[in-house]
Parts: C-alpha cells; structure tokens; sequence
C-alpha cells in the first residue's frame, strides 16, 4: 500500500534504476551484485577535491569527507583549488595520477574538468559529483547535492511572504545578486528564485531599479563578499539616489549576503532595513540574523550531505549499484532523481536532500543538528568545531 506520493515516486525511481543499474554496472570498478566483494576500505583511497578554503562552506565539507571515510578505514587525499579552475584540474589529474579508487569532486568550473575526468572514466575510477555538477562528460556516476531549484524558491517565497505581495499594492523596489558564473548551482538559486518572483516583476509590483534581471546580470564574480559589496554600493549609487527605498535584496548564499549587508551599512540612506536573503548558515550570517541585518538564510545539513555522499561513495568501492534502492536505508528526506540533473551528457543520477530556511525565530534547528551550538551569551551561534 503506497501510503505517500514520495512512495509512488520511490517505485518509479526504484523501477528507472533497475533498467539503469545493468547500463551502470559496466561504467565503473563495479563487479555483479551476488560476486559484490565487500572489499577492504583501507585498501581503498578516496580523492576528495574541494573548490576552496576562503568560502566558509567548503572547510566543514572538506573535513566532514574526510573524517567521515577515514572513520571508515578509507586513506583520503583532500585537495583544496583556491577556486581556481585551473589550479583544481591539476589537483584532479595529481589524483589519478595516485591512482585513486574513487573521485569525489565539488567544481570551481563544472566545464573545466571534463577532458581529465574522460581520463578516470578511461582508467576506470569512478567519479561522484558534489553538491555542484560537473558537466561535459560521461565520467560522472553520481551526483549528491540539495534540490538547488528550490533554495532559490524558498528565497522568492520568503521576499514573497515578508512584502504579502498577493495581499498588498505596493510597488517594491527589488534587488538579485547571484554567484559566480562558473557554478552550475549559482544559475538554478537565481531562476527558482527569479521564477517565483516574475509575475509580480512583469505587473510592476515588483521594481528592479537597476534593471538587472539575468543570472549574468547579477553574477559575483568567485561568491566573494567584498565583489558583492563592490558591486552592491555600485548599484546604490546609481539607482537610490537618497531617499529611495530599497525594499529586497535576494542574494543567493551568504557570503554574498555579507558584502550586501556591508554595502548596505555604508552607502544605503533609505530609512528601512531591506530584506535580505541568504544560503548556508555563516557565522557571521546567523549573527547579522539575531542582528535583524539579514532576513534569513537556507540552510543545507551538511552533515546529511555528507552522510549521503558517504553511503553512494561506499556502496560503489563494495562494487555495488546505488540506485534508487538506497534512499530508502537514509535516516533523512532523500529523492533519487534521474530526470533534473544533465551534464550536456546524460541525465545524471542524483540524490538530492532537503533545504530549509533559517531566520531568528527557528535557530535552535540548527543547534538540533549538533553542528551549531549556542555561546555564553545565548544570543548569538557558533559551529561545534
Ligand atoms: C554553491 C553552493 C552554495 C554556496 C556557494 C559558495 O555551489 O551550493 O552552498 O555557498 O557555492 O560556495
């Protein structure tokens, strides 16, 4: 008896997989389910290669990784690229060169890895997507991130909530600032949260002063704060002029979040403070929360995404076939997806987690994740190092 609609989508995704897993099977170190050797982790090596250490996020996925396969009795090799491009797709081929057993990758630039990912695919190795996907080769197995679509939509529908657009005239003046043009995420955060917002921006009850209403309108260059700031008090100076009410302010993760809010404090003279949104639970973010500096932020367990990605990770090391089966032995929300995710190669399969949004009301959800917990002064959060 399917008691719920994820149930029905289970099935489904249960039955794709079947008829997937045998094309799977012969695309990596995988051997039959009934010979499936439950092999030794420590003669197994993980390459793990993250984008970046100046990005809050990536250190506590870096170090989550880690721990978690060497807990495990896997040998890591992590590798961090300064989100430069360049500088990752050599990290990459250093780490097939160490023949590793398996590539665990989040992209600077998910178009510049796929000449060296042909050369896992050659060798063997299989190659799992993290959190961004990787794009333009065949390499890719997996991949393993939050429903990206919807982390923007929560941002629109939060702007949508807090302004009651359906419930009041207006007009408000809007603002988008988005990420970095290399990051395949960046461009699903603007459109879900574009998306939602576009009907009140064709009627007018929505006004983008600047004009800028494309992803490649508003990218921030590397996500960085002080491009975001640069940028923002660029656009304050041009368009509100003193006096005119910045309403919103959409920014799709928080360290773009945080130049806004800086540039906010120094070159806004509006009397409001606008709305402003984020995505991944910074420091700092979530005292500018408490703060009232910011709105909210989206926050991605990472500790879940980890989890996720560990189980995918492992079950192909034994030289088994994840598919859709495997959500069902998670202890949290997982959809198998085998119909959003394409790569300009194929429709990836993905398993995607849950987002959900942060503000001062509900922070003690976080500290519920025991990766945040409260300081002496009971106002403020740090992440549990
Ligand atoms: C995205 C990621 C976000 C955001 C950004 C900056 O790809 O999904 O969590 O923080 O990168 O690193």
């Amino acid at each position: 008896m399917l008691r719920r609609k994820s149930d029905m989508k289970k099935v489904i995704a249960t039955i794709t997989a079947l008829v997937m897993g045998g094309s799977l099977a012969a695309c990596g170190k995988t051997s039959s389910s009934s010979e499936s050797a439950v092999s030794n982790p420590g003669d197994k090596t993980i390459g793990i290669a993250m984008p970046a250490q100046n990005l809050e996020r990536w250190n506590s996925d870096g170090e989550f990784l880690k721990n978690k396969f060497e807990e495990a009795g896997y040998n890591v090799i992590l590798t961090y690229s300064d989100n430069n491009a360049t500088k990752q797709n050599n990290d990459v081929i250093g780490l097939i060169s160490k023949d590793v057993d398996l590539l665990l990758i989040a992209a600077v630039d998910g178009k510049e890895l796929s000449k060296t990912l042909d050369e896992a695919k050659a060798k063997n190795i299989p190659v799992v997507s993290y959190d961004r996907l990787i794009m333009g080769t065949e390499a890719i197995t997996y991949y393993v991130s939050f429903d990206n679509a919807t982390v923007g939509k929560l941002q629109g529908e939060y702007i949508k909530e807090q302004l009651q657009l359906d419930d009041t005239s207006g007009p408000y003046n809007i603002e988008f600032v988005g990420g970095d043009l290399a990051d395949n995420n960046a461009r699903y955060f603007f459109n879900g949260a574009y998306d939602t917002l576009v009907n009140y921006i064709d009627s007018g009850k929505l006004n983008v002063r600047s004009g800028k209403t494309t992803f490649e309108q508003v990218a921030t260059t590397d996500w960085l704060p002080e491009n975001a700031k640069k940028d923002m008090e660029k656009n304050l100076n041009a368009n509100y002029p003193s006096g005119t009410q910045l309403d919103a302010v959409i920014c799709s993760n928080d360290s773009t979040a945080l130049g806004v809010t800086q540039a906010i404090d120094s070159t806004y003279n509006g009397s409001n403070q606008p709305i402003i949104t984020g995505q991944d639970g910074d420091e700092e973010n979530l005292r500018n929360i408490v703060d009232g500096k910011q709105a909210m932020t989206v926050y991605k367990n990472l500790n879940d995404l980890t989890l996720v990605t560990f189980e995918v990770c492992k079950t192909i090391l034994e030289g088994n076939v994840p598919a859709a089966g495997l959500v069902d032995s998670l202890p949290m929300e997982v959809t198998y997806d085998t119909g959003s995710y394409n790569n300009g190669k194929k429709y990836v399969q993905s398993y995607l987690l849950v987002p959900y949004v942060i503000t001062k009301d509900n922070l003690q959800l976080l500290v519920e994740t025991d990766l945040y917990k409260w300081n002496d002064d009971g106002k403020y959060l740090s992440k549990v190092k």
